[in-house]
């Protein structure tokens, strides 16, 4: 559904994503794994438009997206959930979730039914639609981010470390409305720092190093792929060592 080829993108004068090749099949969880700083969320942000990239392609069902605006690219049908600050305190949760459809202007009733319909997976957008989101615990927050980033029925959903920050209890929460917008069609690529939850909620699995691809497969064989601890810890490692 998305295909990525030979992607280079960066920050200033340094290419962090160094010809980076993704396949991320529909219907599927898609999850990229790697150490801090391996360029993990700058995929996410060269495929949802907000960092340009320098080389290579990003197409979706065969459209190029490659350099778009990040509006073009939400409108296109990938929609995406950033690593932090998602949220604006001082809005409501009704208006932070409403605020996901007026991007593409729908019209006010269609966006109230959606809301509606995302509540039964969401129950806090019922419960607290009138809190102000500066006072949601990390785990509420989440859930009011995913719900926002469903408003426009996105064909893919771009979470960056949705468990970044959270107890283990907020774990299961988490898993299960990935699992739940996965269960209602939705594509999902997402980035987790922790690895064996996001590999026991993935289909497919891409492991990235130091911004390129170092192991690619279904989920279940890169969680016993031989090389996936040393990828890690390997790495930790030599690093630590070089201090
Ligand atoms: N806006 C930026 N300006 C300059 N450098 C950046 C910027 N964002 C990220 N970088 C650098 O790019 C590299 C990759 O960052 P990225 O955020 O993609 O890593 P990551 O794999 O998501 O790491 P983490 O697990 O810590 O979230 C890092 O060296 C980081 O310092
Ligand atoms: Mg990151």
């Amino acid at each position: 559904m998305i295909e990525i080829n030979g992607l280079v993108a960066g920050y200033g004068g340094l290419d962090i994503l160094r010809g980076v090749d993704l396949s991320v099949p529909r219907g599927g969880i898609t999850c990229i794994v790697g150490p801090n700083g391996a360029g993990k969320s700058t995929v996410l942000k060269a495929v949802s438009g907000v960092l340009r990239p320098r080389a290579g392609s990003v197409t979706i069902d065969g459209t190029d997206l490659t350099g778009r605006e990040p509006e073009a690219i939400l409108r296109a049908g990938i929609a995406q959930v950033p690593q932090r600050n998602g949220l604006f305190t001082r809005l409501t949760v009704r208006q932070n979730v409403l605020m996901g459809g007026y991007v593409i202007r729908k019209r006010r009733g269609h966006l109230d039914a959606r809301y509606e319909e995302l509540a039964q997976t969401f129950p806090i957008l019922a419960s607290r639609a009138g809190a102000l989101a500066g006072t949601l615990s990390g785990g509420q927050r989440r859930m009011v981010e995913f719900a926002r980033a469903l408003m426009l029925e996105p064909k893919v959903v771009l979470l960056d470390e949705p468990t970044l920050g959270l107890d283990p209890a907020s774990l299961a929460v988490i898993g299960d409305s990935v699992r739940a917008m996965h269960a209602a069609g939705t594509t999902i690529l997402m980035v987790e720092q922790n690895v064996r939850f996001g590999l026991s909620l993935a289909s497919h699995a891409t492991v990235l190093t130091a911004g390129t691809v170092a192991l690619h497969g279904t989920a279940s064989d890169i969680a016993c792929h031989p090389r996936l601890m040393d990828l890690f810890f390997g790495d930790a490692a030599h690093a630590g060592a070089g201090r």
